[in-house]
């Protein structure tokens, strides 16, 4: 599979990143705030989020998968160790990309047994079209058509992720 063109170009993912930072940095003032991102798509994305925020925050990793190649096989895995008791914290879920649901509805639903003060999601990439779970993000950067996404962390068997901007596989 090659690339075929470019979805979103690094500059305009920096600026939407910058004013997430932002947003997040006044909604969260004052409280615990704990990211918890879902590898390994969403690492770039995270690393990049949590330095335009400018208060304090945790970090935390979830594994998740349910994609083999560009098929999404409709079994989710969620393995997750974090140290941090979940109930003493406002959690923002740090997703690379929603497409079918199924990941996100099964982390938010072990999230939720953690007892969280609040619990949300912020995606990087939402694919609306591709939905079988009925869910939405709180702060989605990009709404994209059903096509397959590399690059900023996203990948096609583990490549592409090292790509500064989001393309589009053939
Ligand atoms: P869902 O459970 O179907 O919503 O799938 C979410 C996960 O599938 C994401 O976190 C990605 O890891 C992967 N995924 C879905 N669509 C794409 C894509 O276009 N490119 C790369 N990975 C994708
Ligand atoms: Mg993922």
């Amino acid at each position: 599979m090659n690339i075929r063109g470019t979805i979103v170009k690094q500059e305009d993912i920096a600026l939407k990143v910058r004013e997430a930072g932002r947003l997040i940095s006044e909604e969260y003032a004052g409280k615990p705030l704990l990211l918890i991102s879902v590898l390994k798509g969403a690492f770039i994305f995270l690393a990049d989020l949590c330095r335009e925020i400018t208060i304090p925050c945790e970090i935390g990793f979830i594994a998740a998968k349910s994609y083999s190649g560009t098929e999404s096989t409709g079994n989710v895995s969620v393995a997750f160790n974090l140290k941090q008791d979940l109930s003493k914290f406002h959690i923002l879920v740090v997703e690379d990309i929603l497409d079918t649901g199924r990941t996100l509805s099964k982390l938010l639903g072990l999230l939720k047994s953690e007892n969280p003060l609040s619990l949300k999601v912020i995606t990087l990439l939402d694919k609306p079209e591709r939905r079988v779970v009925s869910l939405e993000a709180d702060y989605t950067l990009f709404t994209i058509p059903d096509l397959f996404a590399v690059g900023y962390g996203l990948d096609c068997d583990e490549k592409y992720r090292n790509l500064p901007y989001i393309a589009e596989l053939d």
